[in-house]
């Protein structure tokens, strides 16, 4: 079985955890777009949506769903996006798409976090995948060099600018023994607007895509 089948195998899993009448927070990436395309199915549920990106907004929109505003809706019932890495803790790396702030924005004012992943991204610990920060554009090369003295080898992702109008560091080799401590330290730095680090706040329920079946880790 491929990735693209394992990811809408966890996708598709997190449909059973949506209730009637429930506000759903809709994340991004390719694992979500199946999240998504099955969405149209229990439209009549009498849902709302709130997106985390320009890009999921538009694949919503596209599918004749109607998108709300987080601030004209109360809390997020579900929350249901994937990740680029996760452990066993539910601590992810998100952000490989650029839109981890709206997405950690979305996590934060959820009631449950269901995270979907393929079972490539399930890792013993955080950090193989490079750490994505989103930055103010003034103080890119600022947030660098303090990077660098965290132990990380920033690099500029070029060309991309955030659905905020701002910029993507991300940082390779970090030994990422406490992903809460280093969420808290890279969240102190001037400039920094979110770190892909999602330790926090992790996810409630981790849906893993395998070969044979789901694995449901809470
Ligand atoms: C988007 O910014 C990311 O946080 C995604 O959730 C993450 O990159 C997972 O993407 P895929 O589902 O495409 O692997």
């Amino acid at each position: 079985m491929d990735q693209a089948a394992k990811k809408k195998r966890s996708a598709l899993a997190a449909v059973s955890y949506i209730d009637d009448g429930m506000t759903i927070g809709v994340g991004t990436g390719s694992t979500v777009d199946f999240f998504i395309d099955a969405l149209p199915d229990h439209a009549h549920r009498a849902l709302s949506l709130v997106s985390s990106s320009e890009r999921s907004t538009e694949r919503l929109v596209r599918l004749g769903l109607d998108v709300t505003e987080l601030s004209a809706v109360g809390d997020v019932d579900i929350y249901v996006d994937g990740a680029d890495e996760a452990t066993k803790h539910l601590h992810l790396i998100k952000g490989g798409g650029g839109a981890l702030t709206r997405e950690k924005i979305l996590a934060g004012a959820s009631r449950r976090f269901i995270c979907i992943v393929d079972d490539s991204k399930l890792v013993g610990r955080l950090g193989r995948f490079p750490l994505p920060v989103e930055v103010i554009p003034m103080a890119r090369s600022f947030v660098a060099r303090q990077l660098v003295k965290a132990g990380g080898q920033p690099v500029w992702r070029r060309d991309f600018r955030t659905d905020n109008g701002n910029q993507i560091i991300d940082v390779r080799n970090l030994q990422i023994e406490n992903p809460v401590e280093l969420e808290t330290r890279l969240n102190q730095i001037p400039g920094v607007v979110t770190v892909g680090l999602f330790a926090h706040r992790g996810a409630d329920v981790l849906l893993v895509g395998a070969a044979d079946d789901v694995k449901v880790m809470t």
